[in-house]
């Protein structure tokens, strides 16, 4: 079974359909599943989330998701100074207002995790979790740099087992590691990327005979139009500079 794995589209309606052509152009992908985060910082929250809801791609719920859905008090997103704190509450704000009553009772329907067996669930494995942060909370930052200490107590709580694979996203930035027989599989961000690349990202998760084969892609799609977008509508132009820059612009260290 070859899974496609999409995260973290956050309203970017353009992104989001190049990478749907790209993997429906695959005839070896079996299935597509979302990691959440479908709307946020750009204009089509309602358009995203009725494209994945008619496409029948079934996913887990994002910190965004669910906060929106839930009307918390904020997106249990991460900030790191006053400039991106406020960013960061005029996102959520402008989404909680322009989300439709469907969307907001879809997001608020999506599962916190699935679990895929592709061998089926008569035998005991391997299986492949989905998750959008962590299997405890769908806030925590899983970056690259967390030791394997880190990855070999998710496991434990998501009850994995050598051979077994856990896939992510939440921090927009991709990787792959492998710890104790186990893979795990940060799928990037499809909408808003930050690791400098402006282009979608989205990972192939394959099991099979040989074992897990982990393959990152990435998508050009129409840049321009999600800008011209974002500047039209209330969002802070600052969304589009970090679209263009794949959040990494030259003259900061970071924007998250
Ligand atoms: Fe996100």
């Amino acid at each position: 079974m070859k899974y496609a794995l999409i995260s973290d589209i956050h309203a970017n309606l353009p992104a989001l359909k190049a990478v749907y052509a790209d993997i429906r152009r695959r005839s070896d992908v079996s299935a597509v599943y979302h990691l959440g985060d479908m709307v946020g910082y750009a204009p089509w929250p309602n358009e995203v989330t009725a494209l994945i809801a008619s496409s029948g791609i079934a996913g887990v719920a994002g910190n965004y998701d669910s906060t929106v859905a839930t009307d918390y008090k904020h997106c249990g997103c991460r900030y790191e100074d006053p400039r991106q704190e406020e960013l960061s509450h005029l996102s959520y704000a402008w989404t909680r207002a322009h989300v439709s009553a469907d969307t907001k009772a879809f997001l608020g329907g999506l599962p916190f995790r699935i679990d895929l067996l592709p061998y089926g669930g008569h035998v005991a494995g391997p299986r492949v979790v989905l998750v959008h942060g962590t299997p405890t909370l769908n806030t925590v930052y899983w970056t690259e740099d967390r030791p394997d200490d880190f990855c070999l107590k998710m496991a434990g709580l998501a009850g994995m087992r050598p051979g077994d694979t856990i896939a992510f996203g939440h921090t927009h930035k991709p990787w792959h590691r492998e710890v104790g027989g186990m893979h795990f599989v940060n799928a990037g961000s499809v909408g808003r990327p930050k690791d400098g690349d402006w282009r979608a990202g989205y990972v192939l998760v394959e099991v099979g005979e040989g074992g897990v084969e982990v393959d990152f892609l990435r998508v050009e799609y129409d840049l321009e139009e999600a800008e011209r977008a974002i500047r039209a509508s209330e969002l802070p132009g600052d969304f589009a500079d970090h679209l263009r820059t794949g959040g990494q612009p030259a003259s900061t260290s970071s924007s998250r």
